[in-house]
């Protein structure tokens, strides 16, 4: 366990001014995606998305680092090199998608736990080798009447740790993502509770595996209203909300927490992020983790032509320096529509 380089690569990966690119869709999930724009999803397809994202020009003043999926981490850019050499030489750290997706909970038909723990030492040695220098790792917890249950929460929070000691031990910084999905009719304050008791189940796990708590980012969903509840939490309501959770349950001696978008509008993702980060006093930084909210326009501007590759790569540059501003919290609505 390298203390020292764990410690720069966490302090940069929450770099003033930047956020992470999570572009480590499974090849499933990439379907779907490839599929809303009429775009086959091959090998190659793939490999051409991912590098027209990667070699957007300047998008690394906004890009601290990106999340591979296992395939992208073994591709290479047009010119031949690796990815994970090509974003390393931009001073984009690479990131590695460790977990192996979800499976369902016993006792508990509606819930979710994540595998990929069996031979994860050995892998993590081996994305190491390959240039990768942080990890994540997605549980998933679903609102319902009667969930989450304890046990989904013990169950993903036990492994969320042992995933994080295996990163540490290999010198990789585990990005922890226990999302709380925002599908569902409940109220931000139902969502509120919940992330509540995820991440408090989280922290408990992160100490009794011994996690160190320096050497950890964790990404995290908003306190937003579930998508079907007709009266949506506004933009103050979701920052006062997510702030109340986090400053309770995550220590200080953290270096950083980034969010996910999870489904929310570009813009909805963006606003609030900034008006959290416009927050003075908080003990850790504040930053983006986004799929959708950075890559939607990109990949609706793309559609799988190779002509379309500047107008896709303006796209992304827009929604990359957009969040970087909000990170900061100096993003404002009218910015958006100046760019349009
Ligand atoms: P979204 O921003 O699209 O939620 O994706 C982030 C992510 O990495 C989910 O695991």
């Amino acid at each position: 366990m390298d203390k020292a380089l764990l410690s720069k690569t966490a302090a940069a990966m929450v770099a003033r001014g930047k956020g992470v690119l999570a572009a480590d869709e499974s090849s499933g999930t990439c379907e779907k995606r490839f599929k809303s724009v009429g775009v086959e999803c091959t090998e190659e397809t793939r490999r051409a998305y991912r590098g027209l994202l990667f070699g957007t020009a300047g998008v690394e003043q906004f890009i601290s680092g990106v999340i591979l999926f296992d395939e992208t981490a073994r591709q290479k850019a047009n010119d031949g090199t690796p990815f994970p050499q090509y974003l390393a030489r931009k001073g984009i750290l690479p990131g590695i998608k460790v977990d192996k997706g979800l499976a369902a909970l016993p006792f508990s038909a509606e819930e979710k736990v994540t595998e990929g723990l069996d031979g994860l030492q050995k892998r993590m040695k081996e994305y190491f080798d390959l240039g990768c220098r942080f990890a994540k790792w997605r549980a998933v917890i679903t609102i319902g009447e009667s969930i989450p249950t304890h046990s989904c929460l013990y169950a993903n929070a036990h492994a969320l740790a042992r995933y994080a000691a295996i990163c540490q031990e290999a010198s990789i910084v585990p990005m922890i993502e226990p999302e709380v999905l925002l599908d569902g009719g409940h109220s931000a304050e139902r969502s509120e509770e919940v992330h509540e008791a995820t991440l408090r189940a989280t922290y408990a796990a992160m100490a009794a595996y011994n996690v160190s708590l320096e050497h950890l980012i964790l990404k995290t969903s908003m306190v937003v209203s579930g998508k079907e509840n007709p009266r949506q939490a506004n933009v103050d309501e979701v920052a006062e909300r997510t702030l109340r959770v986090l400053r309770r349950t995550v220590p200080a001696a953290q270096p950083g927490i980034v969010f996910l978008s999870g489904g929310q509008s570009d813009e909805a993702a963006t606003a609030h992020l900034n008006a959290m980060a416009a927050m003075k006093g908080l003990p850790w930084p504040l930053t983006f983790s986004y799929s959708r909210a950075l890559q939607n326009p990109a990949l609706r501007a793309w559609r799988g032509q190779a002509g379309n590759v500047p107008a896709a790569q303006k796209a992304f540059h827009h929604r990359a320096q957009m969040n970087a501003l909000a990170s900061q919290g100096k993003w404002r609505a009218g910015l958006e529509k100046q760019a349009a």
